[in-house]
């Protein structure tokens, strides 16, 4: 099929790239002449696993970019809008790019004669986008016969976003029958679980579900499914920030909680992982959007406030322990290990990490850090002289009065201690995302400071440490 994929930020150029991969003709969309250039040059402008492989494979073959929306929907016979849905400042989400794109698909379709075009609603939008969105359609002299519209949320992780679009445990449709039934179509590979089987396919991840289940629904259904399972999602976290900070009062550790509660199947043990809480492009946009959706129809979803509060409250509590180690920050030397919102990410948008590093700022601390994908996006969010980004990680432990580590970054988890020790002032390890057994640490010679987990606040002096550990 000829597919139209309108914007090209993470959804939606992992969207274009999977669809040619899966065998369809894409044409992917952008205003930003030069994005649009890099793409067509053969850059991945973001950093995302696989990614490359696929935009290598199939551009200039199944994948073209182009700036020109006309073309683009000339050329399809389903388009789907992937544009970005910022939240204004009144919490709702801001849906004039959306709109544009419609008038323009609208523009092209004006006195068209071929086949009916299927618009799919791919971005994270309101409750009764899909309706505004044909209203619009008609309005701007689209026939009602020559477009449907569709709502076909995408449940992807930034850093794993390929394999996520490949191996989705569902695929969502909401809309008509008849259209919903054309989304299976372009998604047949996944749903019947032929893409997995071809050789050259990428590798299926642990614990992915192969096939893909498909749900068709109302439009407004597949809307409100989008946004309650990140909301959900949210809510798991601060779930689990809040019985982390039971824990820690009562001496509990919160990791034996975690394994024991998520045990269950009914619980299940994903987005249970306690730390200095949730950030990037979807889950604070998406909640205080869905939150301004259900108020405006009427009802007061406080719990998503409660969700929202307790992940900010994360942060003055994490503050806390970083006090608790150093008393006074004025003055102290911080080494910060990770800038984006998580692992395996170049993403900084709405991180915990730049908030928290604010935070220490504010107090009077100086901070050097590191990242291994975020640290160009983070550079330009701060201005020249507020921090120190540096190249190598150990270059920021250097006569650090303590090292934290913000970001869930895998190689975080597997630091040369010795190394560590031998550059800090003090060997002092305040982890944000539980990446460490306390043991471990402790016998490595650090002060060790975690989430929902007694604090170890004796550094051992080099003498003392075994070796052994
Ligand atoms: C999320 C949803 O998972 C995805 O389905 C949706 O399409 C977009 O939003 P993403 O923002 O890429 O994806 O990241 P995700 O892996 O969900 O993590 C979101 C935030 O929650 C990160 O800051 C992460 O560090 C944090 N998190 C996640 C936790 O603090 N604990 C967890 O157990 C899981």
């Amino acid at each position: 099929m000829e597919i139209a994929i309108v914007g090209s930020g993470y959804v939606g150029l992992v969207a274009a790239a999977a669809f040619a991969e899966i065998g369809h003709q894409v044409i992917c969309v952008d205003n930003d002449a030069a994005k649009v250039a890099a793409l067509s040059r053969g850059e991945s402008l973001i950093h995302e696993r696989f990614l490359p492989e696929l935009l290598a494979r199939h551009r200039g073959q199944r994948l073209r970019f182009t700036t020109s929306i006309g073309e683009a929907v000339r050329a399809s016979d389903v388009i789907f809008i992937a544009v970005g849905t910022p939240t204004d400042e009144t919490g709702k989400a801001d849906l004039s790019t959306v709109e544009q794109v419609v008038r323009a698909i609208a523009r092209e379709l004006r006195g068209a004669t071929r086949e009916k075009k299927i618009i799919v609603e791919k971005s994270t939008v309101p409750v009764g986008t899909s309706r505004w969105i044909s209203r619009v359609m008609l309005e701007a002299g689209a026939r009602t016969d020559l477009f449907d519209v569709v709502c076909n949320p995408e449940f992807l992780r930034e850093g794993c976003a390929v394999t996520d679009f490949l191996y989705p445990h569902r695929i969502v449709a909401g809309g008509s029958a008849e259209s919903c039934e054309r989304l299976r179509e372009i998604y047949a590979p996944i749903v019947d679980g032929s893409y997995a089987e071809r050789e050259d396919a990428v590798p299926i991840p642990d614990g992915a579900t192969t096939p893909a289940s498909f749900i068709a629904t109302s439009a407004e259904s597949a809307e409100v499914i989008k946004n309650a399972s990140n909301a959900f999602l949210a809510m798991k976290i601060s779930f689990i920030n809040a019985v982390a900070n039971v824990c820690e009062a009562v001496g509990a550790d919160v990791e034996q909680v975690r394994e024991g509660v998520g045990s269950d199947a009914r619980i299940g043990n994903e987005f249970l992982r306690p730390g200095l809480g949730y950030g990037g492009s979807c889950f604070p946009k998406d909640l205080v959007a869905f939150r301004s959706t259900a108020a405006d129809a009427g009802y007061d979803f406080r719990l998503l406030e409660e969700v929202i509060r307790i992940n900010a409250h994360q942060r003055e509590m994490f503050l806390r322990k970083v006090h608790d180690a150093l008393w006074t920050l004025k003055g102290k030397r911080l080494a910060v290990l990770g800038l984006a919102f998580k692992g395996g990410t170049d993403d900084v948008r709405e991180s915990p990490a730049i908030a928290f590093i604010r935070m220490l700022l504010r107090e009077g601390a100086s901070v050097a850090a590191f990242d291994p994908a975020a640290a160009a996006n983070a550079r330009a969010l701060f201005s020249k002289d507020e921090i120190t980004i540096c190249d190598d990680l150990y270059d920021t432990a250097d006569s650090a009065d303590a090292l934290l580590i913000l970001t869930d970054w895998e190689e975080f988890g597997q630091l040369d201690f010795d190394r560590l020790r031998a550059v800090m002032k003090q060997a002092v390890l305040i982890d944000g995302r539980n990446m460490y057994e306390p043991e471990f640490v402790v016998q490595a010679g650090f002060a060790y400071y975690s989430i929902g987990r007694a604090s170890h606040p004796r550094a051992k002096a080099a003498s003392e440490v075994d070796r052994a550990a």
